[in-house]
């Protein structure tokens, strides 16, 4: 059957999301409709959705600066469902939380797999783009909704290096961000290798480069996010003192927390490139094809139609 206005399903966004929304729309052949949002003076939210909704929703919501979204999430998702809506599919191109995954010291909440949880309650289905899984082995595993897909802004962010760097080296700066280099290097056949790392604090990480050539070699650092920059900054300086000809930065996730570009700008960090999941100045590539891919294949196989 052909849907009509009434049951072809919409995507949901907040009005800072609009762009990022507009693009996903138009690759998915999508209408879009705007959660209107209003905070009340003293802090609390009202959200209005669209007043009747059909059985496949689906909700827009990065997840960067995730504390506020994640009630807006329990009261859209909530309402949606009394609004006609039977299927729902939440879009986060950034998970959050889903790098305390482990009580690191006794008394420690697990955020993961408590946020995990919660997103499960609300949402039939998840398509999120490099989720932080370090300790886990799938997202399901997190997250533990009835269909999840997993993205990766590894093989454009590969495109794009292999179109301004020639012959560089891919590094990753830790241990799990080998499986995002891994892809990376393998669509073009560049060298790659990753650093050993011990984070000590917040700020304060200590980096060993591996044991490969690097003098004279343009480097691109690769990771799933950059939130202080000290991470990427620390390799960069380790890089830049071993001789590189130069070293960029990669990333899906341009968190870039207070003054993180200047830290990396210090370290000498040439250019920054990142996927639009958040919305940042170095954005570089979107993820709005692969994303509306992967709502084709949730959207086909829901049983509501
Ligand atoms: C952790 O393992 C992540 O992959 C990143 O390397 C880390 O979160 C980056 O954090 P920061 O930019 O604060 O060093």
């Amino acid at each position: 059957m052909k849907p009509n206005a009434a049951t072809k399903p919409v995507l949901l966004y907040f009005e800072d999301e609009i762009a990022s929304a507009t693009r996903i729309g138009q690759c998915a052949g999508l209408d879009i409709q705007l959660i209107k949002r209003h905070r009340f003076p003293d802090g609390e939210l009202k959200l209005r959705l669209p007043a009747l909704l059909p059985p496949q929703v689906i909700i827009l919501r990065s997840l960067q600066q995730p504390n506020e979204k994640l009630v807006e999430l329990l009261l859209a998702a909530q309402t949606a469902r009394t609004l006609g809506a039977q299927h729902l599919t939440l879009v986060a191109p950034y998970l959050a939380y889903m790098r305390q995954d482990i009580a690191f010291e006794p008394g420690e909440a697990v955020s993961q797999r408590l946020v995990g949880n919660f997103l499960a309650t609300l949402f039939d289905a998840l398509i999120t783009v490099d989720p932080h899984l370090h300790r886990v082995a799938s997202l399901l595993e997190a997250v533990p909704v009835a269909q999840a897909i997993v993205l990766s802004g590894a093989p454009l962010l590969s495109d794009l290096i292999a179109a301004r760097r020639s012959k560089p080296l891919l590094l990753g700066p830790d241990a799990e961000s080998a499986q995002w280099v891994a892809v990376a290097a393998a669509r073009h056949g560049f060298d790659h290798a990753v650093c050993q790392k011990v984070r000590h604090g917040d700020h304060t990480v200590q980096l060993e480069l591996p044991d490969v050539a690097i003098s004279g070699r343009p480097v691109v650092l690769i990771d799933d996010v950059a939130s202080t920059g000290q991470t990427v900054a620390q390799a960069a300086h380790l890089l830049l003192a071993a001789g590189a000809a130069s070293v960029d930065v990669a990333v899906t996730h341009a968190l870039f927390a207070g003054d993180a570009l200047q830290v990396l700008q210090a370290a000498g960090v040439g250019e920054i490139w990142s996927t639009d999941c958040i919305t940042h100045a170095s954005n570089a590539i979107s993820m709005a094809a692969p994303i509306a891919d992967a709502l084709g294949e949730v959207l086909g196989r829901s049983a509501v139609k």
